[in-house]
């Protein structure tokens, strides 16, 4: 990754968190590259006393790991403190259509994103402007969360809906990836242009399939940077 599109990334979190985490409030904190630098400033803003008494959700160990060393105070969605609901989630995304339809999983915590987005009153994401796609599914894989013993029923399911799918393997580990729920992951391309919102409602009926990537139902406001520095923000 080039030292720009950190920079980028870096701006597009920190200026999410800037315009909409308020002290009191209840926020999901996202997955990645850069979720992570929204976390950070999260975690900065509570150091500074500029923010007080926010309770957070992490998406994944990564994040519950970086909300630990940052001192930001983080809870289950089970828990009383959260009961089930945030105010706002800050996350990143893999692809962002023009209708602000999102691929998000590259970092395999798709499951637990998409809970804490759909729980959110208020959903942000931050991406840098290579996410940007006129249409969703066609360059960068469409993630599928499931249990092992699905592994060749859904792909077949799968097959029907138009889709290539591959099992995703470990890095420095041998077999497939683990989530942190515990199942595996099926990268989907498909061939020719979908419907996300249809989709999205598709794959999860068949037999296996824990969630997946496609996320349509809770339009978020989209906070882009853009290589000359700026950070457009668009509903
Ligand atoms: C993780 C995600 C990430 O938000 C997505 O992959 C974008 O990651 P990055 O900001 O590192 O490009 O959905 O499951």
């Amino acid at each position: 990754m080039s030292e720009n599109q950190i920079a980028m990334k870096e701006a597009a979190g920190r200026a999410a968190v800037d315009a909409l985490v308020k002290s009191g409030m209840k926020i999901g904190l996202g997955t990645g590259s850069t979720a992570v630098f929204a976390t950070r400033r999260v975690g900065e803003l509570l150091a500074q006393g500029v923010l007080r008494d926010i309770s957070a959700f992490p998406t994944s160990f990564q994040t519950e790991i970086e909300c630990e060393n940052l001192g930001i105070p983080w809870y289950s969605l089970n828990s009383h403190k959260l009961s089930g609901s945030l105010d706002l989630t800050i996350d990143g995304a893999d692809e962002v259509s023009p209708e602000n339809f999102l691929t998000k999983g590259g970092g395999g915590a798709l499951l637990i994103e998409k809970i804490a987005a759909y729980a959110s009153a208020s959903y942000a994401i931050a991406v840098d402007e290579s996410k940007l796609a006129g249409a969703l599914g066609l360059s960068f894989p469409v993630p599928v969360e499931i249990v092992n013993e699905a592994r060749l029923t859904a792909t077949k399911a799968i097959e029907k809906l138009g889709a290539a799918a591959k099992l995703r393997e470990g890095i420095r580990k041998a077999g497939p990836v683990i989530t942190d729920n515990g199942n595996l992951i099926l990268d989907l391309t498909f061939s020719s242009p979908v419907k996300p919102d249809e989709v999205e409602l598709l794959l999860n009926q068949i037999p296996g399939v824990v969630e997946n990537g496609f996320f349509t139902r809770k339009r978020p406001v989209v906070f882009i940077a853009r290589r000359d520095g700026t950070v457009e923000v668009r509903s």
